[in-house]
């Protein structure tokens, strides 16, 4: 299959961070098709071999395992070309697709790695010139939208010149293999399909915390707030894998139509519930790994009486048959303990026990990084003496382990899919305009709230009310069990 890749925003740092990097990691795992060529735009005058000098300076930022030797730079540097456009100009459209169509390439994917503020003129522009016919599939990288009305906007401007089957929205975490394996683990294996559900799941918790401020972000972040950043999509689509219905087939559809009803058996919020089961924080001076860090206040970019939130914890309910009554709990937040992705199934305490000493309910922890793993904690005897208490101990799963050389990164895997037409990992409009719809309430209530976030120092998990929102149902977080 011979392709054509084109990034806009071909200078910009998603570009050079990520994208590239993901890209030579596919080619140098032999999993790039051949025939393909990547193209970076951008609004500066360079040649290709200037744009490759580029790419390659800025590969001294990505880990080193992760970087190529000389030689293969100028083997993979072949596929790379550059062309300047101004993305106000139609003819700079119309020169782009005269550049595609010269090779007519079996699939060309155009990826927007700019500011989203641009998206709408870009796709109305490649839709004035034609380049979206059936072999083109244009991809958008978040935040798409900063609320319902200017997500449904954006949609509606793509949606004009792409069909939605053409339009890749991407949410990375979705990417992440552990979240794929989240999809092997309840529909690859009975085992434990038949326990996923209210009957045997006391709660379910998802952590995404990050170590990390917002470094030289703030302005961005101060405009966005971690609810846009990182609930609306990244949190809610691993609700989504989590709860579920099992899909009538693996395909795209099937799976987001499954994934759209768990978004819409959220229950929503009223005032009441956002006073009481939502907690909102920002981290204020501490310590990040033996280092002391500012507060957001003092981050560069950020006004000195900002409100925005870096911290926010929820109770969440489903209302449908399967879930109803059990509590998803879910956080994230920068500056906090660790930087760690988890997923906890706590189970059901056993009805009755026959030993001595505490019983301690089954859970099962999905971690999504920094490791990919499986963990199940369970009790055994030690069969040290007769009618002993039972000890914790857990089978692990350490992916990366199992699966070593064959692991694929997150924007490799979705750029691979995305070239491949492969849309399963991909966000439907619909269901972003869901998730959108749902965490509207919240920030119209905290845009009336004059109490504003909660501190939290640095280094910790977050504001205590995160800590009795769960304990107010008789639960703890993880790190407090
Ligand atoms: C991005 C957010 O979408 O995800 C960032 O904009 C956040 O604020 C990042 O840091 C986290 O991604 P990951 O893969 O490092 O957990």
């Amino acid at each position: 299959m011979s392709f054509d890749l084109v990034f806009f925003g071909g200078t910009g740092d998603l570009t050079w961070r990520k994208l590239v990097p993901a890209l030579f990691q596919a080619w140098r795992h032999g999993k790039l098709p051949e025939g393909g060529r990547i193209l970076a735009v951008a609004r500066d005058e360079r040649s290709d071999d200037e744009y490759r000098t580029f790419i390659r300076d800025r590969f001294c930022d990505v880990e080193s395992a992760k970087r190529p030797s000389d030689e293969e730079f100028a083997r993979f540097a072949a596929l790379l070309h550059y062309r300047r456009m101004d993305l106000s100009q139609p003819e700079h459209y119309a020169g782009l697709k005269q550049w595609v169509e010269a090779r007519g390439a079996d699939t060309v994917v155009l990826f927007l790695a700019t500011s989203p503020h641009l998206f709408p003129q870009i796709c109305a522009q490649l839709g004035a010139v034609g380049l979206n016919g059936a072999n083109v599939r244009v991809v958008l990288e978040k935040p798409l939208g900063h609320d319902l009305a200017s997500a449904q906007e954006i949609n509606r401007v793509v949606g004009a010149s792409f069909r939605e089957s053409q339009a890749l929205r991407i949410d990375h975490y979705l990417g992440k293999s552990a979240v794929q394996n989240l999809t092997a683990l309840r529909f690859g294996n009975a085992l434990f399909e038949p326990l996923w559900r209210r009957e045997s799941i006391a709660n379910i918790q998802i952590t995404i915390a990050e170590a990390l401020g917002v470094g030289s972000r703030g302005d961005f972040y101060d405009r966005t707030g971690t609810l846009r950043d990182m609930v609306q999509n990244h949190a809610l689509q691993l609700l989504t894998m989590i709860a579920m219905e099992p899909p009538a087939t693996g395909d795209a559809d099937a799976i987001r139509d499954e994934k759209l009803k768990v978004l819409r058996s959220l229950k929503p919020f009223t005032a009441e519930a956002i006073a009481r089961d939502v907690v909102r924080g920002q981290y204020r001076a501490g310590n990040s790994a033996g280092q002391a860090v500012p507060g957001y206040l003092e981050e560069a970019k950020v006004p000195p009486d900002s409100r925005c939130e870096t911290f926010v914890a929820l109770r969440i309910e489903i209302q449908n048959w399967r879930w109803a009554g059990v509590p998803f709990y879910l956080r994230t937040g920068k500056r906090l303990a660790a930087r760690d992705a988890q997923i906890v199934v706590n189970f059901q305490p056993t009805p009755h026990s026959i030993f001595p000493g505490l019983s301690q309910p089954n859970k099962l922890v999905i971690n999504l990084q920094p490791e990919d793993g499986l963990k199940l904690h369970l009790l055994a005897a030690k069969g040290a003496r007769q009618h002993e208490a039972l000890s914790p101990v857990s089978l692990d799963l350490d992916f990366d382990k199992a699966f070593a050389e064959n692991r694929v990164g997150g924007y490799e895997r979705l750029l691979l899919d995305a070239l491949a037409g492969k849309l399963n990992l991909f966000v439907r409009s619909d269901e972003q305009e869901q998730a959108w719809r749902w965490v509207e309430p919240i920030l119209h209530a905290w845009s009336q709230d004059s109490a504003g976030p909660r501190p939290y120092a640095a280094g910790t998990w977050g504001p205590a009310a995160a800590s009795a929102l769960v304990a107010r149902d008789g639960h703890t977080w993880i790190e407090e069990q």
